[in-house]
């Protein structure tokens, strides 16, 4: 199982009115994407779910091809087959299509973000729980609180390599911790390593005593907003 996310800050004002802007949505979503952006009104919500469930596929779809793609986001499409905008909160379920590749994708919209949930499952029709959150950068008292080499310092030295700013340390503290708890195991053993690359262009695994874990976690931060998936292949369970 491949899991993608992201997280969109819309509390940033760059988000505000994008919906509208026909050179952004003509150069990010194709036809059938324009035209639903146009029936919901140009909505800005509508364009940030859509832009988030591309982001969170890419990634899963990413992992799942063993290496990434060309990131062209008019190449990553989206199709809802369930849209709910209830009082208790809007969210959205569908595909990303890549070629031949599909994730499924799960958004939901939380007041100052939104935020993806993209899955490949390796084998079709897996039944899969995945576990997604979105929390504060700037939480006192969490487990990322503190300056940037503070936070360093709670990292190994191949967990440190792909990280370049406080967000990117920030999430994989809070993602090891979930993991740990989810896997059932001494977060000590646990590290979240990225192959050489380019700054945020680098896929996370996740190590268990150095070697691959029976899981996978996907990194997302935005603004105000860090965010995190983890699937825990649960069959495992026994042998930790
Ligand atoms: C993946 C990408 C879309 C993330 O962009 P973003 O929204 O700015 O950043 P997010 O915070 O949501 O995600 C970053 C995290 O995604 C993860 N990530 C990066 N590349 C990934 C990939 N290919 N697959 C899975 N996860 C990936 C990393 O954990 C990263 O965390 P880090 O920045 O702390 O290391 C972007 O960095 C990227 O790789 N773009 C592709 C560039 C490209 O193909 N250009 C060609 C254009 S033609």
């Amino acid at each position: 199982m491949f899991v993608g996310n992201d997280v969109v800050d819309l509390t940033n004002p760059r988000t505000e009115g994008r919906g509208s802007d026909e050179r952004f949505v003509g150069r990010v979503f194709d036809a059938d994407e324009q035209a639903a952006i146009r029936a919901a009104g140009a909505s800005d919500l509508e364009l940030w779910s859509r832009w988030a469930a591309k982001e969170a596929g890419f990634k899963a779809i990413s992992k799942a091809l063993g290496a990434p793609p060309a990131f062209v986001h008019r190449s990553f499409k989206v199709a809802w087959t369930e849209s709910r905008d209830a009082a208790e909160g809007v969210v959205r379920v569908g595909t990303v299509r890549y070629y031949d590749h599909v994730a499924r994708v799960t958004v939901e919209v939380w007041p100052g973000s939104v935020h993806a949930v993209a899955e490949c499952p390796e084998r079709v029709g897996e039944d899969v729980h995945i576990e997604r959150r979105v929390a504060t950068l700037e939480n006192p008292g969490s487990r990322w609180a503190g300056p940037l080499e503070e936070l360093r310092r709670a990292l190994t030295e191949r967990e440190a390599d792909a990280v370049y700013s406080r967000e990117s340390a920030a999430v994989r503290i809070g993602a090891r911790a979930d993991l740990a708890e989810r896997l059932g195991v001494n977060e000590q053993r646990l590290e979240i390593v990225c192959a050489p690359g380019p700054a945020s262009q680098r896929p996370p695994r996740v190590l268990l005593d150095g070697q691959d874990a029976p899981a996978d976690v996907s990194l997302s931060h935005d603004g105000r907003w860090i965010a995190w998936a983890i699937w825990v292949d649960r069959s495992q369970e026994a042998r930790q």
